[in-house]
């Protein structure tokens, strides 16, 4: 087990005595942060090492996530708090919900998702756009032990089938739209195809109309949200906490494996509620009563963390972002809402700030703005450039934390931990491993590499508590994707290195996912999507530089002998077909004819030369390469877009 060194200038922080506690007794130290919990059943023990595939975290607790969420927190005197504040700019609706508010809206959905049969265990389908019924929805679920799934709205219709397919939800709840700056995202038509598109149907459907769009409503099945939750509160209907094993699964997260078929990370109740209580005291120093805007999307794990859960469990106040960094109304809108609402902690994606950075340069748009209660910014999604996030210090004049962590590990893995004292930063680096995270740097054997050496960055079983604890229906694709390769290790599929003073560099994925503006997308998904094309013989998907998104996707396709329709036409095609089926959050832009693929002799595609070639990066010639002469051809049909 690796202890992170002290470095220069860390003597004010306690993270280097936390982190040797939990090192020393880990069942300990967990059992301490989890007194921060309200148990129905408190936990005698912190981890059975024979349970689950690695072990399970408090075996033999029990819980509800929705009360520690809520409930106690009314109980104890903050009824009257602010816990939600939903600010809309792309509708210009703004609201304000208490503790007790949100508890009353929570307990009346969750007793109409019991009136509509839905019991522990059961999955639903959350498929919403950033309003606060979609918060109280998740809620809702946790309250009665239902299990929710909640899937991005930027998600096309057979995406939101291949979730229905797996999850089997009893009910999908929806909204008839989503708003972005440029149109009306409309949700209904897409819920109809995909529910055509799975053999699993659901029973019911509530849809919650948003002025925007209307919906029409399959008779039936679809139920009007506001009319369901009316009558329930006319009746007094409330749903009381259901008692949870601490194990049992609060949620289902679909994240891009490497092939289409997404995987479904499954997160239990107890631990969760544990490592969230444990980042925000540890890590983002947010204390009960303090705000958090955490500007990501409920659909992602970022936003399921650190919109809806850590900030309620915390006794905080969480903003609830319907917008964008710029254009509503302009790169101040951060600026705006941090003033407005008295922000103490900022959590968004580099890109956001590539973003703001791109349109105001010099950061005028924060004249004006009251930051006074502003103390940190933190990054996580993607690669934190250094020069995005210098730029940031020197505009904002707060500490700028990037942190590293995946859909899997359900909570940071890589921070400063602010809340035990700051370490100085290296740019370039999310830091240290937070207590609980045995981080380590391997080679293709599974030995540990001398520090400042790229390896395979994995983590010492057991993860802690809040990791998945298997895929949904799948502990074999479980055991394959992410444990087989390290025996012992968790394979986080990103590369990287460990620096002598126990810092952890974060450079790339060592798979097909790639990160666009924050967005994980798999390229296997998208080139399975180019090869359903009647025109298309082959293709290969990598991801290419992009100054804002950080990454782009192109497709480099070949096409069939004898095909007469004009390479324009199909590459257009190419571009809609990806929309159409995975999303426009793929941003699919790119699609490029090539005579031929490069590939070794053994016929695998060379994904990475192409990618240095478009980034414009010095590469070697493989030694196994089939024909040499391709890479100048891909070369050029770059250059022909202006790339490379
Ligand atoms: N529903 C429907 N469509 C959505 C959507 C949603 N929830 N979110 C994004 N889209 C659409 C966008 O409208 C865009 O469509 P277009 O091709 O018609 O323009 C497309 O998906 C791509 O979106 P995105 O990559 O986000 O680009 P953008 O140009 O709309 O915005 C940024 C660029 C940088 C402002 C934006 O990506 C951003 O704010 N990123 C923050 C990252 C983030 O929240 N990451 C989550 C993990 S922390
Ligand atoms: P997601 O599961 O969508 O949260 O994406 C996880 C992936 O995003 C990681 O495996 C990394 O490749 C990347 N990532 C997230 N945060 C960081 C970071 N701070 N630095 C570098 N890469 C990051």
């Amino acid at each position: 087990m690796n202890a992170p060194h002290a470095s220069p200038g860390s003597g004010g922080s306690r993270y280097h005595a936390t982190y040797a506690r939990w090192q020393a007794d880990p069942e300990a130290y967990w059992l301490d942060i989890a007194k921060g919990i309200d148990w129905i059943r408190p936990p005698q023990k912190a981890f059975d090492a024979q349970a689950g595939i690695y072990g399970r975290w408090f075996p033999d607790a029990s819980c509800n996530t929705c009360f520690n969420a809520l409930d106690r927190h009314v109980r104890d005197g903050r009824g009257e708090q602010t816990a939600l504040i939903h600010d809309s700019p792309v509708t210009g609706a703004k609201a304000r919900y208490t503790y007790a508010q949100m508890l009353e809206e929570v307990a009346t959905l969750a007793a109409v998702l019991q009136d509509l049969g839905v019991a522990k265990g059961d999955r639903v389908l959350i498929y919403m756009p950033m309003v606060p019924e979609a918060a109280f929805a998740m809620l809702a679920c946790a309250r009665i032990g239902a299990v929710h799934s909640v899937v991005f709205g930027g998600f096309a219709a057979k995406e939101l089938a291949t979730r229905i397919e797996d999850a089997q939800p009893k009910v999908i709840l929806t909204a008839t739209c989503g708003v972005e700056p440029s149109r009306i995202v409309e949700y209904k038509p897409l819920l109809d195809g995909a529910i055509g598109m799975a053999a699993h149907k659901p029973q019911a459907c509530v849809v919650l109309q948003r002025p925007q769009a209307e919906a029409s409503m399959t008779a039936g099945r679809d139920k009007n949200w506001r009319m369901l939750v009316a009558a329930a509160k006319a009746a007094g209907r409330r749903a009381e906490c259901v008692e949870v094993a601490a194990t049992d699964p609060l949620y289902i997260l679909y994240t891009s494996g490497t092939t289409g078929r997404p995987k479904g990370v499954v997160r239990d109740n107890g631990g969760h509620m544990v490592v969230l209580k444990a980042t925000m005291d540890q890590l983002f120093d947010v204390k009960p009563g303090e705000v958090m805007f955490c500007a990501s999307d409920v659909g992602w794990v970022v936003g399921h963390g650190y919109i809806v859960y850590a900030p309620l469990i915390q006794g905080a106040t969480s903003v609830l972002y319907e917008g964008k960094p710029v254009g509503t109304p302009d790169p101040g809108a951060f600026w705006r809402v941090i003033a407005e609402h008295g922000v103490k902690v900022l959590f968004t994606a580099p890109t956001a700030f590539r973003a703001i950075r791109k349109e105001d340069p010099e950061g005028k748009h924060l004249a004006g703005h009251d930051l006074s209660r502003f103390r940190a910014l933190f990054l996580a999604g993607e690669r934190a450039d250094p020069e995005t996030l210098k730029w940031a210090e020197d505009l904002l004049k707060v500490p700028v934390i990037d942190h590293w962590w995946q859909t899997e590990s359900g909570s940071p893995i890589v921070g400063n931990p602010l809340g035990l004292g700051i370490l100085p930063v290296k740019y370039g680096s999310p830091t240290v491993p937070l207590p609980g995270w045995d981080v380590e740097c391997l080679d293709e054997g599974g030995r540990q590499v001398a520090p400042g050496t790229m390896g395979a960055i994995a983590i010492k079983l057991p993860l802690p508590p809040g990791a998945l604890s298997t895929l949904w229906q799948d502990d074999e694709r479980f055991q394959q994707a992410y444990l087989e390769t390290y025996p012992g290790y968790y394979n986080t599929s990103d590369a990287g290195f460990i620096d002598a003073d126990g810092y952890v560099f974060i450079m790339g994925r060592t798979d097909d996912i790639i990160n666009v503006a924050g967005h994980r997308l798999s390229t296997g998904g998208m080139e399975e999507v180019l090869a359903a094309h009647p025109a298309v013989a082959e293709c290969a998907v990598v991801g290419i530089h992009d100054a804002l998104k950080g990454e782009q996707p192109c497709g480099f396709v070949v096409l069939k002998a004898g095909v007469t329709q004009s390479p324009v036409e199909i590459e257009k095609e190419l571009v809609a077909l990806v929309r159409e089926r995975i999303g426009p959050v793929a941003a699919f832009k790119l699609a490029l004819t090539v005579a031929r693929l490069p590939k070794t002799r053994s016929g695998k595609i060379l994904r990475a030369t192409m990618k240095k070639i478009a980034d414009g990066q010095d590469y070697a010639v493989p030694a196994t390469i089939e024909d040499a002469s391709v890479l100048g051809e891909i070369g050029e049909a770059l250059k022909g877009r202006g790339i490379g």
